[in-house]
C-alpha cells in the first residue's frame, strides 16, 4: 500500500487568481490529495434550481492540472438559507424542544423527507457533472455526521418516523409494551401514534424508549448516508468516505462504513486532549502540546476497522486549533509524529486541515499550512518531511493484530442512556483499556461485534450490556483468551435483566448478583495492588477468582480460557489483568515508558515519543516528538 498526504481546500474562500499558485504549491510540498467542496452549496446552487459550476469546474481544472487527486465532498452539511425559506421545519430540535437556528452548520433534521429529497437532488447533479471527471478520485458524503450533536432531533419528522420505526420493528403496540415493561406507571399504549419522543418528560423516561429512540436516529443516519452513495455509485466508479468526527457515538459507525469503500475521521489531538480525550488535568499538562499518547491512536484502530482495512484521515490539526477551551500550539516535531503515527497503523492518507488559514469568519482562529498571509506556517515545514520521507520508504502491507478489542455503539448508547453513576461511560471503559494494552507495547485490533474473530490469541469485550447469543458463542469458540464484564450481558436486547441473571455465559460459572456505583473519590483497594473506582459487582460462582478487594470480595473470576471483570479497574489495576491475560495467551509485553508507545505493520515497528522531553528506550534515546522505525523482517533503513 502506497501512503499519500494531502490537505483540505475551499477555492471559494479565495480569489481565483492565486488558484494555479495554490495548486502549484501544494504538488511542490510534495501532497496527493486535494479534498474541496464539503461546504460550498450556496455557491454551486445560488438560488434554488440555478447552479453555477463554472467556477468548481475550473478549480477542478487547475487542480488536476499539477496533478492533484481531487476528494469531493458532497454539500450536505450546510444547507444554504434558501432551503429553510422552502422547509421551515426542516431544522434539527434540541431536548428542550428548540429549533437550531440557521447561521453555523448541521442544522438539518435527518427524519425530514423535503431535505433528504433537495440532497438527492444535489447529490445527483453533482455526480452526474463530476463522476467521469478524470481529477475526481474520490467522494466524500455530507461532513462529519453527528458533529455538534446533531445526530439526535426531536423534530415534528422525527416523531413521525421513529413511531413508523417502531411500528416496523413491534408490529403491535401490545408487543412494545411487553418488550418496554410498560405496565410499569401506566405507561402502555393503545397506538402507535400515541407514542412521543423521549424527551421533556418529567422525570426520567423508560430506558427501553430511549435505546430504542437512540437505534432509531443511529438509522436515520446510516440511511441518509445511504441515498447519497447509491446515487454517487450511478455516475462514479471512485472510491467514496466519510469523515468521523472523534469521539462520537450518536450513531454506529459500522453500519454507516458498510455503505463507504473509505472511512476516514479527522484528527485534532490537542483539541481533543482539552476537550474530550477525559485526561486528567495532570495529563492534560503534561501533553498540552502533543495531545493524548492513545487518543488518536485508538481512532486510527476503530476506523481501520469502519473501512474494513482502508481507512484515512481526512482532516489532521496541523497547529493551533479554534474550538477547545484552550488552543495551543503543537511541539515542534507533532505534526510529523502524528502523520507517521497514522501511517503505522495503516492510513492510506492524511489530510492537513486545511491549506490556508481563513481570516473571515468562525475559523479565523484556525490555523492551516500556510497562513492567511500565505506565507508557510510552522506545519508545513513538518508536511513536507513527511513527503519526503515517505518518498523514500517502501510501499507496506497491514498485519492482524494478536489483541482485538471489541467495540459497539448500541453498548456505548446502552450506558449513555443508564449510566447507572455519574461519569460513567462504555466509551471511556474501552478507552481504558486501550490505554492499558499500549502501555504494554501491544498492537491492538479494534472489531465490531459482527466481525469475525479468527485468529485472534487474546479478545477483550467489556462493558457490553447486550450481548446476543450468538457473539457469546463465537467469543467461546474463537479459541482466544476473552476478557469480558462489567456489565456483560446485563441487559437482554430491550433494556431488562435477563434472568438467569448475568453474564450468563457459557461454560462461566459467575453471576452478578448485585450492582453498586461508588464516589470515584472513595475507591476500592485491590489485594496485590491497583483500585476499582466508580463501579462494582457482587459476584457469585465457583470460577476461579482472579482478583479480590482487601476486604476479601471477589472481583473477578474466571474459568478456562474466559475471564470476568466485575468493576472498573483503575490503570494499575487494568494493567495486572492485562499482564496476566497476555502471558496466559502466549503474547509479550513490554513495560513502555510513559508516553512512549509502539504500533506495528506488516514490516515495521514504529515508536513514538510523545513526552516534550528526551526518553530511553530498549532501541536507545527518543528526542520529544520522536518517530523511530524499526525494520521488522530484513526492512530497511530507519527515519
Ligand atoms: C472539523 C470539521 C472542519 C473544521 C474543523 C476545525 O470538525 O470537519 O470543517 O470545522 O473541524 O477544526
Amino acid at each position: 500500500m502506497r501512503r499519500t498526504l494531502g490537505t483540505c481546500y475551499y477555492p471559494e474562500h479565495w480569489p481565483r487568481e492565486i488558484w494555479e499558485e495554490d495548486a502549484r504549491r501544494m504538488a511542490e510540498a510534495g501532497l496527493t490529495w486535494v479534498r474541496i467542496g464539503e461546504f460550498a452549496w450556496k455557491r454551486i446552487e445560488p438560488q434554488p434550481g440555478q447552479f453555477d459550476w463554472q467556477w468548481l469546474d475550473e478549480a477542478l481544472d487547475i487542480l488536476g492540472a499539477v496533478g492533484l487527486k481531487v476528494v469531493l465532498g458532497t454539500p450536505t452539511a450546510t444547507p444554504p438559507r434558501w432551503m429553510l425559506s422552502k422547509h421551515p421545519d426542516m431544522l434539527a430540535v434540541d431536548a428542550e424542544g428548540r429549533p437550531r437556528r440557521f447561521g453555523s452548520r448541521r442544522h438539518y433534521c435527518f427524519s425530514h423527507q423535503g431535505y433528504l429529497e433537495e440532497c438527492r437532488r444535489i447529490v445527483t447533479r453533482m455526480a452526474e457533472r463530476y463522476g467521469r471527471n478524470p481529477h475526481v478520485a474520490a467522494w466524500q458524503t455530507d461532513n462529519e455526521y453527528g458533529c455538534h450533536d446533531t445526530v439526535i432531533s426531536y423534530s415534528d419528522a422525527a416523531r413521525q418516523a421513529f413511531r413508523d420505526w417502531l411500528a416496523q420493528r413491534y408490529q403491535s403496540p401490545s408487543a412494545l409494551n411487553r418488550a418496554w415493561g410498560n405496565v410499569f406507571w401506566s405507561m402502555e399504549y393503545d397506538a402507535f401514534d400515541e407514542i412521543d419522543l423521549p424527551n421533556l418528560t418529567v422525570t426520567e423516561p423508560n430506558p427501553a424508549h430511549a435505546l430504542a429512540f437512540r437505534r432509531f436516529s443511529s438509522d436515520q443516519v446510516v440511511a441518509f448516508n445511504r441515498a447519497q452513495t447509491e446515487i454517487i455509485r450511478t455516475y462514479s466508479e471512485a472510491p467514496i468516505a466519510h469523515n468521523y468526527m472523534g469521539r462520537e457515538i450518536a450513531f454506529d459507525h459500522f453500519a454507516v462504513g458498510a455503505d463507504l469503500d473509505i472511512s476516514s475521521w479527522d484528527s485534532y489531538p490537542l483539541g481533543f486532549l482539552e476537550d474530550r480525550a477525559g485526561a486528567s488535568p495532570e495529563i492534560q499538562r503534561r501533553y498540552m502540546r502533543q495531545g493524548d499518547p492513545d487518543f488518536q491512536a485508538f481512532h486510527h484502530d476503530l476506523y481501520r476497522a469502519v473501512g474494513r482495512g482502508r481507512w484515512w484521515v481526512m482532516e489532521q490539526q496541523p497547529g493551533p486549533v479554534n474550538w477547545a477551551p484552550y488552543n495551543p500550539a503543537p511541539l515542534p516535531g507533532m505534526v510529523r509524529l502524528w502523520t507517521w503515527e497514522a501511517f503505522a497503523h495503516g492510513a492510506e492518507a492524511v489530510c492537513y486541515f486545511r491549506w490556508r488559514q481563513a481570516p473571515f469568519a468562525q475559523e479565523q482562529m484556525h490555523s492551516g499550512l500556510l497562513r492567511p498571509d500565505s506565507a508557510d506556517a510552522p506545519a508545513m515545514g513538518e508536511a513536507c518531511e513527511v513527503a519526503k520521507e515517505l518518498a523514500e520508504r517502501p510501499d507496506v502491507a497491514p498485519r492482524q493484530a494478536e489483541v482485538a478489542l471489541l467495540f459497539d455503539y448500541d453498548a456505548a448508547w446502552a450506558w449513555d442512556v443508564q449510566p447507572h453513576g455519574a461519569g460513567l461511560s462504555y466509551f471511556g471503559l474501552v478507552l481504558d483499556h486501550y490505554r492499558a494494552l499500549r502501555r504494554a507495547g501491544l498492537s491492538v485490533d479494534i472489531v465490531a461485534p459482527q466481525s469475525a474473530l479468527d485468529g485472534y490469541r487474546l479478545i477483550l469485550a467489556p462493558g457490553l450490556m447486550h450481548m446476543p447469543e450468538d457473539l457469546k458463542a463465537r467469543l467461546e469458540a474463537s479459541g482466544a483468551e476473552i476478557l469480558i464484564g462489567p456489565r456483560s450481558a446485563a441487559r437482554d436486547g430491550e433494556f431488562s435483566i435477563p434472568i438467569p441473571l448475568p453474564p450468563d455465559f457459557p461454560g462461566l460459572d459467575v453471576t452478578v448478583s448485585r450492582v453498586e456505583s461508588l464516589r470515584p473519590d472513595m475507591p476500592v483497594l485491590l489485594n496485590g495492588g491497583g483500585r476499582i473506582v466508580g463501579y462494582l459487582e457482587e459476584l457469585e460462582g465457583s470460577a476461579e477468582p482472579v482478583l479480590q478487594t482487601e476486604n476479601g470480595q471477589i472481583v473477578a473470576q474466571r474459568a478456562g480460557s474466559v475471564t470476568y471483570m466485575g468493576g472498573l479497574g483503575d490503570d494499575a489495576a487494568l494493567d495486572r489483568l492485562i499482564a496476566d491475560l497476555a502471558l496466559r495467551a502466549g503474547i509479550d509485553t513490554r513495560v513502555l515508558p510513559e508516553g512512549v508507545r509502539i504500533r506495528e505493520t506488516g514490516a515495521e515497528r514504529f515508536w513514538f515519543n510523545h513526552n516534550a522531553t528526551d526518553v530511553a528506550t530498549e532501541i536507545g534515546t527518543l528526542p520529544p516528538a520522536g518517530v523511530h522505525i524499526e525494520a521488522l523482517r530484513g526492512m530497511p533503513k530507519s527515519l
